[in-house]
């Protein structure tokens, strides 16, 4: 069989997977409004795709502040935690398991997506290059992310239990564990990279102090869950969101180690840019549990870094985006539908819960 390994079945932490197929985290600009509940509509969506190994959900912002996208779900209000039970209740009751993604922008956002129309926050008050995505009378408009300003010393705890209360709201929403979003140049990101994060206090300068803010939240919300439900995605060399650092590589390495020593469920690594074997042998001999990788893989490269021991599963985006039924069509070596990019965000059922199964 051409997908052997894809379709075995792992141990993710405290989870039993079927087989080694996720769904990527993919932000689908749907929630309902107001509020940003999940609808009847992203029930079905998820609902579709639940012969996943694992769905992880697109992200979904902790708090207001950290929302830098008009239309993307929150886990803050207990309409949403309402809204996400009925997703996941359509998951298990199809034989699926999911995990939701904790985000929080950080510097990517716009005043007009803020609490009172403030600055969003950051590590330091650098603008990134990059945009935010704004619903206003004007109608839809890409806009550019603002300058932030640096949160303050004494924020930082706030900051921790706001993921802590998130990830307990998860639990009431009935997820089978979570997943920490420290990828793609959002707030955690932000403070890893030497770029972004110019602070002078205990959570920057050195490589051990960019770190200590993901590795609180990560016990905070390993607190809640069990390390062993508990994930953290990461995009080491990634420059998306207008990420530099010049210390990636060490920082994957320290935080392989210290995430190992915690006994988190996975480590999972977005392949913005390939990635050197250096780098993937470094990080696999230091943290213990499963790797998943993402990064525009199709099926025989899969299959092959499976067989290099080097991740134990792949997560799909745009190919789950397009084809509901992927683990089937892995297993019939049948061809995949194409994704429709102009209904990537936004919108109704349309590109969304209508792209066909195998006849
Ligand atoms: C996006 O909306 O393009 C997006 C959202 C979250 C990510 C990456 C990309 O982590």
């Amino acid at each position: 069989m051409a997908s052997e390994r894809l379709l075995s079945p792992l141990t993710l932490g405290q989870l039993e997977l079927p087989n080694r197929v996720v769904m990527a985290p993919l932000t689908r600009s749907r929630a309902g409004q107001p509020g940003d509940v999940p609808t009847p509509l992203n029930v079905e969506y998820y609902r579709q795709r639940a012969s996943a190994g694992l769905i992880i959900s697109e992200g979904s912002q902790i708090t207001p502040q950290g929302q830098g996208y008009s239309l993307t779900p929150g886990i803050y209000s207990e309409a949403q935690v309402a809204g996400w039970r009925a997703v996941t209740e359509a998951v298990h009751a199809a034989g699926g398991r999911i995990f939701m993604q904790l985000w929080h922008v950080g510097r990517i956002s716009h005043h007009l997506l803020q609490p009172e129309a403030g600055a969003p926050v950051a590590p330091s008050a650098i603008r990134a290059e990059s945009q935010s995505f704004v619903i206003s009378a004007e109608g839809a408009t890409l806009v550019p992310c603002d300058t932030p300003r640096a949160l303050g010393s004494d924020e930082l705890p706030q900051l921790v239990a706001d993921y802590r209360a998130a990830a307990e709201r998860a639990q009431a929403a009935g997820f089978d564990g979570v997943e920490i979003h420290a990828a793609n140049g959002y707030l955690l990101h932000q403070f890893l990279a030497t770029g972004s994060n110019q602070r002078d206090d205990a959570y920057g300068g050195s490589l051990e102090r960019r770190a200590r803010l993901l590795l609180e939240v990560v016990d905070a919300v390993s607190a809640v869950w069990g390390a062993g439900r508990v994930g953290v995605r990461l995009s080491p060399f990634g420059p998306f969101n207008d990420i530099s650092d010049s210390e990636a590589q060490p920082m994957a390495f320290y935080l392989a180690e210290a995430l190992a020593a915690r006994q988190i469920a996975y480590l999972h690594i977005n392949e913005q840019v390939a990635l050197s074997d250096e780098l993937r042998h470094g990080v696999r001999q230091r943290f213990g549990g499963a790797i998943i990788v993402a990064g525009s893989y199709d099926a025989p490269r899969a299959e092959a870094i499976l067989a290099s021991g080097l991740a134990d599963a792949v997560a799909f985006g745009r190919p789950y985006i397009a084809n509901p039924d992927l683990v089937a069509r892995l297993a019939a070596e049948a061809p995949w539908n194409l994704p429709d990019e102009s209904t990537f965000y936004g919108g109704g059922a349309q590109g969304y819960t209508d792209y066909p199964t195998m006849a």
